[in-house]
């Protein structure tokens, strides 16, 4: 199937934006319903990564509807969730002003115990150096004209020690395993995404742009060049999904 949603250079923000407009309101579902659930425990083994404390600041990049950014607030942390897609950012939005109505009634003043949103773009953050005590990203350096300077900006917006934890899907090392899982990303995921969203294009995108990303060991590599201490991969469903793990240097 040729995907429209795809393409490479200076169009790939533009197509990629246009992607997830499309199924912004359908997005959690069906997460749900491709990873069977268990995006949910990848996420919180991020949070987890990142070990944030109440007080710290962090942020989550290529937030979408704010999983992660959710998370770290709720760990008492000062937490940005940054996405450069109007309408993911909405649903984002509508989240955070329901759990903001309930997390006050139960514990008055908790407002920082929810993260705020903002416009941007992953390769070019609106934020100054060694900022951050951790900053995450679900899902979305696949998604970036430049998976590299995604890396950089995280490094550069980290405070020195800060954690730094991308969670995507990978390339399991294992040949058959990757046959098969390429095989489930080719057939079976854009038929959920039919079935669910009247999409299928946008769901055999996850397939065409794991084809042109490099994937774990590639972003580990690179945490490596930058000189990130204790670099890790962290290998989930035998490498299908990936978290990359690195320390900026004190
Ligand atoms: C697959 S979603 C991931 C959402 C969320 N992090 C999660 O794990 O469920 C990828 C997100 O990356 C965002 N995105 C893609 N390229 C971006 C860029 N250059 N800057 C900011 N956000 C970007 C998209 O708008 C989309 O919301």
């Amino acid at each position: 199937m040729s995907n429209a949603f795809y393409a490479p250079g200076d169009e790939r923000a533009a197509r990629v934006n246009d992607l997830f407009a499309s199924i912004a309101r359908r997005y959690d579902l069906l997460n749900d319903l491709q990873s069977f659930g268990l995006h949910r425990l990848w996420k919180r083994q991020v949070v987890r990564l990142a070990r944030v404390h109440p007080g710290d600041r962090a942020l989550d990049l290529c937030c979408g509807t704010g999983d992660l950014s959710f998370a770290l607030a709720q760990q008492g942390a000062e937490t940005v969730g940054l996405d450069f897609s109007e309408q993911m950012l909405a649903v984002a939005e509508g989240r955070r002003q329901k759990v903001e109505g309930r997390t006050e009634k139960a514990v008055p003043h908790s407002a920082s115990r929810v993260p705020r949103f903002q416009q941007g773009d992953a390769q070019q953050l609106p934020f100054t150096d060694n900022a951050f005590d951790a900053v995450t990203m679900g899902y979305g350096l696949r998604n970036l004209a430049s998976w590299e300077r995604g890396v950089q900006e995280m490094v550069r917006v980290a405070k020195p020690g800060g954690r730094i934890v991308v969670l995507d899907f990978g390339k399991p090392p294992n040949a058959l395993w990757r046959t098969l899982y390429f095989t489930h990303l080719r057939c079976s995921v854009p038929v959920i995404g039919l079935l669910f969203c009247g999409r299928p294009r946008a769901y055999a995108y996850i397939l065409e742009s794991l084809k042109h990303y490099p994937a774990q060991l590639a972003v580990a590599e690179k945490m490596r060049a930058l000189k990130l201490n204790n670099v890790r991969v962290i290998n989930l469903l035998g490498g299908a999904m990936a978290i990359n793990y690195g320390e900026k240097p004190t």
